[in-house]
């Protein structure tokens, strides 16, 4: 068997321009959407295969997400991993195995004294042969049993005689969810290192709206692809996101293609890595990650106070918001009528709020960004000096495949000991994760 290694990001590049693997390009598209794993083109089988592919045993308990799970093992399997999958009894009230054994194309385990199944593969070779348990959905049953250490079935058996890590994603009634039970059973799982994903908020399947939602598959697979550790633990983060909006008039503004992305991903990782996350937002359109504390802030004046307000007690402040420079030096009371050939629109300069910080008598550690078209390096490290940084992220943003409003973003980093460390193109969930490990390297070594 030969293996071509590559990065993913690389692989539609490379390997298009070489005409080498023509005929394969849907196989390798999908290898793109395999967020942040590095995979190789196996020749033998002409498929993708992610370097950290896993053995997941996927164990689905009853309750009405669990056709949510069905796409969960698709998703997985498409990205590389092998899956098996463990249903109880009564998760076969809601889908059948056979949509499993379908998807995941291996018989479906259900019981734990079934001579057919022990004899091709039994519950403990199971246990053994997984690298990772996922269960989802997890009832509050299935969560109490898993508690209680009992072995009554055959997922609950195999929890008990793995070694592989747990992660279970609950999903139940709003109030069940709530229950003192449900929690204290909850925190002697944490207590046991099993991971909770979710569950996540609204609408339920009862009518009731609150906690207790299975998260979609995406979601799963990306807590378990970077799972919550305590590498930031006791550390406070302030980081800004987003663009700012400088009115004009009531209905016209000034501002800038910042989606947030950057910034939300930081934040994103900086709070699974167990910080204190603080994130100031400007307008933009996404959902505040978990355990963020998020505060919204419209235009430059107002970010600038919303980081007054947070940046005593931070410990890094990383500023990845695309503040505007300028802002229209009166606003309009009303809207500003089409009367002339000619507006003449008078600009004044905006507070630097990264400078602001550097500035402070005790300041954070400070990472600021740098988006430029020309003279990056140059210009970055200018920005590093008058800004008082320990760190700048430069980001070439003529580059339209990165930057402003991408998924995917290359940056390069400047140390104020004068180190520099590259971090290739990739999403920016990933470059978030670099990133955040760098900035705890550099702040700890302070
Ligand atoms: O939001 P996305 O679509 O995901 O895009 C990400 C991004 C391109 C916006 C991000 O990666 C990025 O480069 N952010 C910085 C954008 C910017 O304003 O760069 P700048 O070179 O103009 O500013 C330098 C630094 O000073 C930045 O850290 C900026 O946040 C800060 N600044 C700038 C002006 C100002 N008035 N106050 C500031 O704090």
């Amino acid at each position: 068997m030969r293996y071509c290694p590559f990065f993913y990001s690389e692989i539609l590049k490379k390997k298009r321009s070489t005409g080498e693997v023509s005929g394969y390009s849907l196989t390798l598209e999908n290898a793109i959407k395999m967020k942040g794993l590095g995979g190789y083109f196996d020749v033998a089988t002409k498929k993708v295969k992610s370097y950290d592919m896993k053995k997941y045993l996927l164990g689905v308990t009853g309750g009405i997400a669990a056709y949510k799970a069905v796409e969960l093992c698709r998703r997985l399997i498409e990205s590389g991993h092998q899956v098996r999958v463990v249903m109880t009894r009564s998760a076969t009230e809601f889908v059948a195995p056979l949509t499993f054994q379908a998807v995941s194309g291996f018989p479906v385990h259900r019981e734990l004294f079934d001579e057919a199944a022990e004899a091709a593969m039994g519950h403990i070779e199971l246990a053994k042969w997984a690298d990772q348990i996922i269960v989802a959905p997890a009832t509050a049953s299935f969560c109490a049993r898993l508690a209680q250490g009992l072995a009554d079935d055959l997922l609950t058996t195999i929890c008990l005689a793995t070694a592989a890590p747990i992660a279970i994603a609950p999903a139940m009634n709003q109030q069940m969810w709530a229950a003192q039970a449900t929690q204290s059973n909850l925190d002697i799982l944490m207590s046991r290192n099993i991971q909770i994903i979710g569950p996540g908020k609204g609408a339920q399947a009862c009518g009731d709206i609150g906690l207790g939602r299975l998260l979609e598959p995406a979601q799963i697979i990306d807590h378990l692809k970077t799972p919550c550790t305590t590498l930031l633990q006791g550390q406070s983060w302030l980081i800004t996101a987003g663009p700012t909006r400088e009115q004009i008039d009531p209905v016209r503004f000034l501002s800038n293609n910042s989606s947030g992305k950057m910034g939300f991903a930081i934040a994103k990782m900086a709070a699974r890595f167990g910080a204190k996350v603080t994130l100031v937002s400007g307008p933009v359109n996404l959902e505040t990650p978990e355990r963020v504390s998020r505060v919204n802030a419209c235009s430059a004046e107002e970010m600038h106070q919303a980081v007054k307000n947070s940046v005593v007690d931070s410990d890094v402040f990383v500023s990845c918001a695309a503040v505007a420079d300028y802002r229209p030096a009166t606003t309009a009371e009303h809207k500003i009528k089409k009367n002339s050939e000619q507006l003449d629109l008078s600009l004044i300069k905006n507070i630097d709020i990264l400078q602001y910080v550097g500035a402070l008598a005790k300041k954070p550690f400070c990472v600021g960004f740098a988006a430029e078209t020309q003279n990056l390096e140059e210009n970055a490290k200018g920005k590093l000096q008058r800004k008082n940084l320990d760190m700048i992220c430069a980001n070439n943003v003529g580059d339209k495949q990165i930057g402003f409003d991408s998924d995917q973003n290359q940056l390069t980093l400047f140390y104020r000991d004068g180190t520099t460390y590259s971090i290739p193109m990739a999403d920016k969930t990933d470059i978030a994760i670099q990133l955040v490990e760098r900035i705890h390297q550099a702040f700890t070594n302070t």
